[in-house]
């Protein structure tokens, strides 16, 4: 008998769970002037004061043709001012909604900073060159680990999945290049806006975003929390 086992639980109530935000503002003053530099600011202080357990993960949203939604969390691997920058399966759903409609959300959920950002926007696949020089950089294990995951598919067993990678790691053993799947590469996320979002005080949150003008340039407008 475990000590889980001897004193029941008592039963989780959600809706008693509220933290009081106490965290500073944020003003439009303190804004950098384009949303990729603020971004570069708060993930920063996401790594460094904040200590996040992975602040690059975040939650991506997609939209099938018929508009039906599904969110999945995946790593950001590259930013700057031509996009975020993920890593996937081109066969996975996540794939298939964005072939049949490029409109995405990504979410990064800081919730230890009383944060979120909110980047939505369009998606295009990274080129070749760029797929392959990222996937260089993943580890040997993760290399087959995409050869050998059919992602979003339904599989009979794990002993399948298992298979699948034991075969190919001993077709390309450790020090051996593994060649980029076919079916595996990026999508660059290209922002039409950006939320930040600061927790405050009874529950009168920040909340600026950043909304792209036709020419490239940045509007900045307060949201009401
Ligand atoms: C912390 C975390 C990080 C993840 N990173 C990735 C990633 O970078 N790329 C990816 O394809 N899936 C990643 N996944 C798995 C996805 O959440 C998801 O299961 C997978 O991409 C299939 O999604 P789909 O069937 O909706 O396309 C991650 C999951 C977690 C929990």
């Amino acid at each position: 008998m475990t000590d889980d086992d001897a004193v029941p639980a008592a039963p989780l109530d959600p809706s008693v769970m509220r933290k009081h935000y106490r965290a500073e503002g944020l003003a439009e003053t303190d804004l950098a002037a384009t949303p990729v530099e603020q971004f570069a600011r708060w993930f920063r202080q996401a790594a460094t004061e904040g200590r996040l357990f992975e602040p690059n993960a975040m939650v991506v949203s997609t939209a099938d043709a018929e508009g039906r939604p599904s969110s999945r969390t995946v790593l950001l691997k590259h930013f700057d001012d031509a996009g975020f920058v993920f890593y996937t399966n081109y066969g996975s759903r996540k794939a298939q909604d964005l072939a049949e409609n490029p409109y995405v959300s990504l979410l990064f959920p800081w919730y230890p900073m009383a944060r979120q950002v909110i980047v939505t926007g369009v998606a295009r696949r990274t080129g070749k060159d760029e797929t392959a020089a990222y996937f260089r950089t993943r580890p040997h294990g993760s290399q087959l680990g995409a050869w050998a995951s059919t992602q979003s598919s339904a599989l009979a067993t794990r002993a399948e999945l298992d298979a699948s990678y034991a075969e190919l790691a001993a077709r390309y053993p450790k020090g051996e290049q593994v060649p980029v799947p076919p079916d595996w590469g990026g999508f660059r996320v290209a922002a039409q806006a950006v939320e930040f979002w600061q927790g405050r005080e009874n529950r009168l949150h920040d909340r600026l975003r950043y909304v792209a003008r036709t020419d490239g340039s940045w509007r900045v407008e307060r949201l009401s929390p």
